[in-house]
């Protein structure tokens, strides 16, 4: 534990980073250095490239040079939730961390991506997501992460596919409203009936391709949404607009939301998120890849 001796010297600037692989592209440091600047805040926030082999290690070195905080992109959140002393409520029930909190005896873990998503969709976007009929595509880290915070803003029946059914299978279980909450087999997916929502939280644009989705899923109403931004949500964005979706909206608003709420957890003040939204929006076409 002597990683987490307090760190002595406030003159010394706060440091935080964004640990992810890849990670080289990450939208976070640029992120957290505009927050800094609009709250008067003085931080250093860099992005720490981290093989999976080598995630443990470098949290480690991290934190021994005095890391305050951290976020945990892809592929880590996971594994970051098992080595946390304690984990916020939020981050218990996902089951996935993406922010790390420095204390004595070792990493707090939270998760801001739901509320970040909930907050991007509802007072961004005005959507009401009360009731919505509810399809979650994908299981792995940031389906967690954003499951809990749907069921908690309301939404109706939530029903998760996946490639892999026993990966939706628990997640259903951990999310335990089995009432309300219903895997099923991608194959089947036809046969689910139309959604009101309709979340992407896969990875597969960026290896082999978005799975087959049929046009019936969605209804004029619906608003389809990518936990990705840049090209790799294109193409579920893509089949929104041709199935005639009526909201089709990418993970950028989320991206900036989530880290409002970090920024919070770390220096205990709100940081505005409009202005930095827009700027990153008008440079969109320079955008990659997600984080
Ligand atoms: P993340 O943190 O982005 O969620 P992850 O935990 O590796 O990363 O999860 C990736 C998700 O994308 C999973 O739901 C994965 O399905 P599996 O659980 O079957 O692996 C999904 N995924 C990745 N590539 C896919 C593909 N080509 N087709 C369908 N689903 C895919």
């Amino acid at each position: 534990m002597s990683n987490f001796a307090a760190v002595a010297n406030p003159a010394v600037v706060k440091r935080f980073a964004v640990i992810g692989h890849p990670v080289a592209h990450s939208l976070s440091p640029g992120i957290h250095a505009a927050f800094g600047k609009q709250t008067g805040i003085a931080l250093s926030y860099t992005a720490i490239d981290a093989a999976p082999e080598h995630f443990d290690a470098l949290l480690a070195e991290f934190a021994a040079e005095g890391g305050l905080g951290a976020n945990i992109t892809l592929p880590h959140k996971t594994r970051a939730a098992t080595i946390c002393t304690t984990l916020s409520e939020r981050a218990r029930r996902a089951g996935a961390v993406n922010t790390l909190i420095r204390t004595p005896t070792g990493w707090e873990g939270d998760n801001t991506d739901g509320v970040g998503l909930v907050r991007d969709l509802t007072e961004r976007h005005g959507l009401d997501l009360r009731q919505r009929r509810t399809l979650l595509i994908g299981a792995g880290g940031a389906a967690r992460g954003v499951a809990p915070a749907l069921l908690d803003a309301g939404i109706g029946d939530l029903f998760i596919v996946n490639r892999t059914p026993e990966r939706a299978d628990a997640l259903a279980d951990a999310l335990a409203q089995p009432g309300r909450v219903h895997p099923r087999y991608l194959r089947d997916i036809g046969s689910l009936g139309t959604f009101d929502l309709i979340v992407n939280a896969t990875s597969a644009a960026r290896a082999d391709g978005l799975p087959a989705l049929p046009m019936a899923l969605a209804n004029p109403r619906t608003a389809a949404v990518d936990l990705s931004y840049g090209e790799v949500a294109i193409p579920f964005l893509a089949w929104a607009r041709a199935a005639g979706a009526h909201d089709r909206i990418d993970g950028l608003g989320m991206l900036v939301e989530q880290a409002a709420e970090s920024f919070q957890r770390w220096h205990h003040v709100r940081p505005e998120t409009d202005a930095v939204f827009e700027e990153l929006r008008e440079h969109r076409a320079e955008l990659v890849t997600a984080d």
